[in-house]
């Protein structure tokens, strides 16, 4: 018998950025790595975080209601999960990507209706000047939050590929567009007889050897830079792009794979992967909520379906190709050139 209806998930979603601001604030305020020290009062909180008095006990209580925090005798303290997940001192965080979302994604997503009417993206780009990268490159702090938060969203991802994708048939590799380089150090610490190159723009060389040699493969994974406007892409047996082809618009798509296909031997990989959407385009939301962040953030970034990266893998020689999930709404689109 169908239920009656109600407009709980309208209103669920429409109002979606109220827990999402409340957690984005308790981020940016540090509470979680506050209180990986231990639990704390509300005073005693209210104190360390500077929180004026109207706010702060409603502020704590509904993260305890949802599900972010516990409190035990008027003492708050991290659930599991936070305690684990949004503690800065610790190498599971993965808050990185939340205070980019803070810092920068909250405010630009107001401008979606606008950026639909005028297919403009509305972050610093808006008001003319250089690309996305630049801008945000231009600022030493705004550069390490921008590579922490792609490490912070491709960390699971990172280590699916390197334990899924059949690296035992292949001895070198190379990761385009590597950021902070966690899936060139995933893929060497899964796969000790590996050799790999991280290939970056070159202000972020520094942020690369430092978090692999801080991983311990330093000896293994290597660091290009460059731009792949500019030359071909490293030679390797395997090529990966994450989160690279969604940047740009389909002329862009097209040619990064033909310098993939370039660069790799005959029997070589293409891997792309991403928040692949699903061919019939009515189920993964995120990914298709991500090509939404392209419109805000880039010129002409959009995300794709498995069946489009294929088809593109394929128009530029690659001989066989296939879509496999990894974790969450991320999948991988991998070419095979022909031997
Ligand atoms: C959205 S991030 C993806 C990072 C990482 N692959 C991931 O999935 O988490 C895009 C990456 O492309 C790099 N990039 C942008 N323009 C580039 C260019 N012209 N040549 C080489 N790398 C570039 C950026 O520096 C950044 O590391």
């Amino acid at each position: 018998m169908n239920s009656e209806p109600t407009p709980d998930r309208i209103l669920q979603t429409g109002l979606g950025f109220w827990p999402s601001k409340t957690l984005l604030s308790a981020i940016e305020l540090g509470l979680f790595t506050e209180l990986a020290r231990g639990a704390r009062s509300l005073g005693e909180l209210q104190a360390l975080l500077g929180l004026h008095d109207r706010g702060a006990r409603d502020f704590f209580d509904t993260l305890v209601a949802l599900g972010f925090l516990e409190r035990k005798d008027g003492h708050y303290a991290n659930t599991v999960e936070t305690g684990l997940f949004l503690d800065r001192a610790k190498p599971s965080y993965i808050g990185g990507i939340l205070e980019m979302a803070n810092s920068r994604l909250y405010g630009f997503w107001g401008g979606l209706t606008e950026a639909l009417e005028t297919g403009l993206p509305q972050n610093e780009v808006k008001s003319g000047g250089p690309g996305l990268f630049e801008t945000i490159y231009s600022d030493p702090a705004r550069l390490e939050g921008f590579l922490a938060a792609m490490t912070g969203i491709s960390h699971g991802s990172n280590i699916a590929i390197a334990r899924q994708f059949p690296f035992a048939d292949y001895a070198t590799f190379a990761d385009v567009g590597t950021a902070q380089g966690d899936l060139a150090a995933q893929i060497a610490l899964a796969n000790p007889h590996l050799r790999g190159v991280g290939f970056d723009l070159p202000e972020v060389g520094p942020i690369f050897e430092e978090y692999v040699a801080g991983v311990g493969v330093a000896g293994r994974v290597e660091f290009v830079s460059g731009s792949f406007f500019d030359r071909e892409l490293p030679k390797a047996d395997v090529i990966l792009m994450g989160h690279i082809l969604h940047d740009w618009d389909l002329p862009v798509k097209k040619m990064l794979i033909e310098k993939a296909y370039a660069a790799v031997p005959a029997g070589g990989a293409l891997v792309v992967y991403e928040s692949i959407i699903d061919d019939d385009r009515s189920k993964n939301a995120f990914g298709l909520m991500m090509s939404l962040n392209m419109l805000i953030e880039t010129p002409g970034g959009f995300d794709f379906t498995g069946a489009d990266c294929e088809g593109w893998m394929k128009a530029a020689g690659f001989q066989s190709t296939r879509v496999e999930h990894l974790v969450g709404p991320d999948s991988m689109v991998i070419g095979i050139k022909a031997t």
